[in-house]
């Protein structure tokens, strides 16, 4: 203990306490990371200053909302004829587009199999707002968002929207299980030409 003879700060009763203050790298260290830390928390936790992450949030919503409406202004919702939504019907390509998409955003409301849950059963021959593809297509688009149907006209690609409308006429009869009782009037199918 020799060497630390010089460091005695205090001794009682033969117990020393000597004064050995942290090595200043360890020191450096600590403020360090006590500087550091509390600029971290304004920064991101408390979201302080311009490239906060919430400034960032907010700027990519803005972005990602314009580049949409951008889209869609580009890309004006032209209501496809009702000979080329009652085709799509029978082109597995635009049924295949159709139902991945009726998967992603219709089928928590109206079921997988379009056999109605929150919403209105699909596949039946009644119809709340008109079963004419053309109607239909309507429905899709503009919703009826007082009754929990929201709008779709510009939340998917115009060529998905009409083959939701196509996979929506494809269904129609396939009388699924666990079916919701018909809501609306009766509307008899409209032929699928070649079917
Ligand atoms: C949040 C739930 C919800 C989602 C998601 C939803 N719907 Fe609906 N949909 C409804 C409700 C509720 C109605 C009934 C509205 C009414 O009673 O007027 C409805 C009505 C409809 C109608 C009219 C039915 C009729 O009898 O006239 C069609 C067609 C339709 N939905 C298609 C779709 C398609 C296609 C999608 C996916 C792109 C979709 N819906 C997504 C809730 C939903």
């Amino acid at each position: 203990m020799a060497e630390f003879e010089d460091k005695v700060l205090h001794e009682l009763d033969g117990i020393r306490e000597y004064d050995n203050p942290m090595p200043a790298w360890l020191m450096a260290i600590f403020w360090g990371s006590l500087i550091f830390s509390a600029a971290y928390l304004g920064f991101y936790a408390l979201s302080f200053g311009e490239g906060s992450m919430e400034a960032e949030y907010r700027a990519g919503t803005q972005r990602a909302v314009a580049s949409v409406d951008a889209y869609f202004d580009a890309n004006p919702l032209v209501p496809p004829s009702p000979a080329d939504l009652l085709a799509g019907a029978k082109d597995p390509a635009v049924l295949e587009m159709g139902a991945s998409r009726f998967t992603r955003s219709c089928a928590s409301c109206h079921g997988e199999k379009a056999q109605g849950l929150i919403g209105p059963n699909l596949t039946d021959d009644h119809w709340i707002h008109g079963g004419t593809v053309e109607r239909v297509f309507q429905s899709v688009a503009k919703g009826w968002p007082a009754k929990g149907m929201p709008p779709w006209g510009r939340a998917v690609k115009p060529e998905e929207l009409s083959a939701l409308v196509s996979f929506v006429r494809s269904v129609q009869g396939s009388n699924p299980p666990n079916a919701r009782a018909p809501e609306g009037d009766r509307v008899v199918p409209e032929p699928i030409p070649g079917h």
